[in-house]
């Protein structure tokens, strides 16, 4: 049986004064359900020494390097170091920003597991992709691109993020049809790879994710729980989603 997973992507926000406000008020439970905050790098050490206990901490994006001449990357290995369990890779915010390719994404997500993290790797088309019917394909293709760098069987130690770019902090949620039909897309294309360890990788869904909706996501059958951003950086709401996402489990 799967696990179900509720992250919170705190993206740049935050200070030490409002994690340890956070970390205090913060509602784990003891339900089935992996629990990791994701807080900007240089509170990571700090965040990793006060959540409560049930949450891990996480880092937001990770360097493909392990070491050597790559000034402000962070190596997997040394976000470990300061606690973290998890590493996000492939965040669509990094996809623009920084114009990350899928194949750099795939790098990151093995150098992940090469450093002792666990990647949730974000995939998920735009507004437009998804008006030209092309959501599948774009999907498709980053996950290829990962799964050219990582085996299936590796990924199930790690997890998938779908976030439609369309979704991501416009109040826009996917319907959870759309939101089950893409996850059970994935789930068929890691099943290609290997039947096994894709009834065992945690899906998750991002997108405007908030205590009012992440009951009904969280229901569907490849839907193990959210990668929340807005929503998660309020203790008293990203509780209640953690509580919806032990509840599916
Ligand atoms: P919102 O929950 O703010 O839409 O952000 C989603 C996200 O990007 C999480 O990684």
């Amino acid at each position: 049986m799967r696990r179900a997973l509720a992250a919170a992507n705190w993206k740049m926000h935050g200070s030490i004064e409002a994690i340890s406000q956070y970390c205090s008020a913060l509602e784990v439970g003891s339900g089935p359900v992996d629990v990791a905050i994701f807080v900007p790098a240089v509170f990571l050490n700090a965040t990793a020494g006060i959540l409560p206990e049930g949450a891990v901490a996480g880092i937001q994006d990770i360097g493909v390097a392990e070491t050597g001449a790559h000034t402000g990357e962070i190596a997997a290995e040394m976000a470990r170091e300061m606690g973290a369990v998890w590493s996000i890779v492939g965040h669509s915010e990094r996809r623009q920003d920084q114009q990350e390719s899928d194949e750099l994404i795939g790098q990151k997500a093995a150098a992940a597991f090469r450093g002792g993290l666990r990647p949730i790797v974000c995939v998920g088309e735009t507004l437009e992709e998804r008006r030209r019917g092309d959501e599948t394909a774009v999907v498709g293709r980053q996950l290829e691109a990962v799964l050219a760098a990582v085996s299936a069987g590796d990924l199930a130690g790690g997890a998938i993020g779908y976030e439609p770019v369309w979704a991501i902090g416009t109040g826009e949620t996917a319907t959870p049809e759309q939101a089950q039909a893409m996850h059970a897309f994935i789930r068929s294309l890691l099943a290609e790879k290997d039947a096994e360890a894709a009834q065992q990788t945690p899906i998750v869904y991002g997108g405007s994710v908030k205590p009012e909706n992440a009951v009904e996501l969280f229901g569907q059958a490849d839907i193990d729980g959210g990668l929340v951003g807005g929503a998660s950086l309020d203790a008293g709401q990203f509780s209640a989603i953690i509580a919806a996402a032990a509840d599916s489990a």
